[in-house]
């Protein structure tokens, strides 16, 4: 080795070595005691989930159900309110879109399987399926009625949930009770005309 290569080779370890972790950071956590311990969130019993994963699906069929009726309303409503109500149905129902996409995956998380054919939806839930066929004003009423039962579902998933320490579908569930009485009081205000 030469004279210059061997001064830069020992300018370098005389040099703090940059690439190594400090000795407070571990290089994996996978040894975390606490990951390690009984897990409180992640360990409902069985009856807990299939209490949690049955009060979801028959939440799940009744908002399935809605989400249909909007379509359906959005495709057939008539009349001088047309537009208004024609963009309004799509509206409402892309949001039951969504909503009923995140209770489906909220039952996959507990390993339970979601229902999803128009049967199973139609056998498990109380709103019932109407003509496309009606008044813009029977719509109307139908919806407001929806929004009154599916409160009732959504205040029977929080209790359920509370009741089973669920947060995660605690939490999922609040925050669609206000949108449902948003819609219920707007609808209102447009019957109120
Ligand atoms: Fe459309």
């Amino acid at each position: 080795m030469c004279e210059r290569m061997k001064t830069k080779e020992a300018i370098l370890e005389t040099q703090p070595d940059t690439r190594k972790e400090p000795d407070n950071i571990a290089r994996t956590q996978l040894d975390n005691r606490m990951a390690k311990a009984k897990p409180l969130k992640f360990g409902w019993t069985s009856e807990q989930t299939e209490t949690i994963t049955n009060t979801l699906n028959v939440l799940l069929a009744n908002y399935a159900l809605h989400q249909q009726r909007l379509r359906s309303y959005h495709w057939n409503v008539k009349g001088r309110d047309f537009f208004d109500l024609h963009l309004e149905f799509k509206n409402q129902y892309k949001e039951a879109t969504v909503y009923v996409d995140a209770i489906a995956e909220r039952i996959r998380f507990f390993g339970k399987v979601p229902f999803s054919t128009m049967q199973e939806f139609l056998n498990a839930a109380s709103l019932q399926e109407t003509s496309g066929q009606l008044t813009a004003e029977l719509m109307i009423r139908e919806l407001l009625s929806d929004y009154r039962i599916l409160a009732q579902f959504l205040s029977d998933a929080v209790d359920i949930a509370v009741e089973q320490g669920d947060s995660g579908t605690e939490e999922m569930v609040k925050k669609n009770i206000r949108s449902v009485e948003k819609h219920h009081w707007m609808l209102s205000a447009f019957m109120a005309q």
